[in-house]
């Protein structure tokens, strides 16, 4: 299939790539490299510098590559600053996914793979998450990309030949070799957990160490990115006319913080440098996803289901990137 790939310049997008090429299919990748990194797209791939609201040139893509399906993951994921600037989250993430939309509508394409996430849901009113649980987001990123996937459910309405499928993501975590995590500015655990120990941060605090939970600290499901973008394979695939699929992506089951923190002593062989700290405002206690419906409908069997792997996998990358894809500084010579 010939696939565009929104963000595919990203952590989560530049997997999936690699994960789309190594399965036979022909990919196009559109990123505005506001955050995302020329180096994590293969040189040999098209690649256009291009914003989600530049609806004519994505429509002139579309046409160029012969374009069947859109893989579509190019958003801002902070929830902290989308409650800081709910319009730029919108129009990012909801107003952009809209744009491309518009685009593949004037082109007449009809498969659509969406990134959604278990920001939708909000604070669960049940653990596990199943996609049937409601959804009520708490902040303006999930809401950004809960309307997007109402948008998706009235296009499919609209017309019976367009099919998508929405995955709805937990933590993801981990890295494939020489492509890994480069968020600038880093606001995710396991990273900063690895560059305390590597002595890029001082330590790292524990948010809440008083949570209805065994240990007092925040369950999460860490999915490794390899896994998730499998999935996407497989729904990309998968796609008919008519689907309006929505799917969790999580290993359902949870850690906590401090037993990600105890794998990660346990991985790197060192101390982690750790302060207990308050809550961080907006943060559930537990998060975690019923995924059977992805692997009964799709097949999904998620492969890293060990803690300490996915947590060796962001270390063999962080270690080998210090410096994520910034070359590192090489000269201290006088210019
Ligand atoms: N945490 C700390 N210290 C830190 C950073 C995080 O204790 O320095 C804790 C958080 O409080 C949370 C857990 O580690 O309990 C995981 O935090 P992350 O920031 O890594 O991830 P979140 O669970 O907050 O968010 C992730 C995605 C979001 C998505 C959300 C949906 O990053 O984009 O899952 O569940 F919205």
């Amino acid at each position: 299939m010939n696939i565009l790939v929104t963000g595919g310049a990203g952590y989560i997008g530049s997997h999936a790539v690699r994960k789309l090429l190594e399965a036979g299919h022909l990919v196009v990748v559109l990123d505005n490299l506001s955050y995302g990194h020329r180096d994590a797209v293969p040189n040999e791939i098209p690649f256009y510098k291009v914003d989600l609201k530049e609806t004519d040139r994505i429509e002139e893509i579309l046409r160029k590559h012969n374009i069947e399906a859109v893989m579509h993951f190019a958003a801002l994921i902070s929830v902290g600053e989308s409650v800081q600037k709910p319009l730029l989250y919108y129009r990012n993430n909801t107003a952009g996914a809209m744009s491309l939309l518009e685009a593949m509508e004037r082109v007449g394409v009809k498969r659509f793979v969406f990134s959604s996430t278990a920001a939708t849901y909000g604070e669960p009113e049940e653990t596990p998450i199943f996609e049937t649980t409601k959804q009520l987001p708490i902040n303006p990123y999930g809401r950004s990309k809960w309307f997007v996937e109402q948008i998706l459910r009235d296009i499919a309405v609209s017309d019976s030949e367009f099919g998508f499928v929405a995955f709805r993501y937990f933590n993801v975590a981990g890295a494939d070799g020489s492509i890994g995590e480069d968020h600038q500015p880093e606001t995710h655990l396991i990273p900063l957990v690895l560059f305390a120990v590597m002595g890029k941060r001082d330590k790292i605090t524990v948010f809440g160490t008083d949570y209805p939970t065994p240990d007092g600290t925040c369950i999460r499901d860490y999915v490794h990115v390899n896994d998730l973008v499998t999935a996407h394979v497989l729904g990309i695939e998968a796609l008919s006319n008519g689907d309006a699929r929505f799917y969790n992506l999580g290993i359902g089951r949870g850690y906590s913080v401090r037993e990600i923190l105890d794998a990660a002593k346990n991985v790197t062989g060192q101390e982690i440098p750790t302060v207990l700290g308050s809550r961080r405002e907006g943060d559930p206690a537990r998060l975690f996803a019923n995924s059977d419906k992805v692997q009964k409908e799709l097949g999904w069997q998620p492969q890293h289901t060990n803690i300490e792997e996915v947590i060796a996998s962001a270390w063999h990358w962080h270690t080998t990137h210090p410096n994520g894809y910034q070359e590192p500084e090489t000269s201290s010579l006088p210019k």
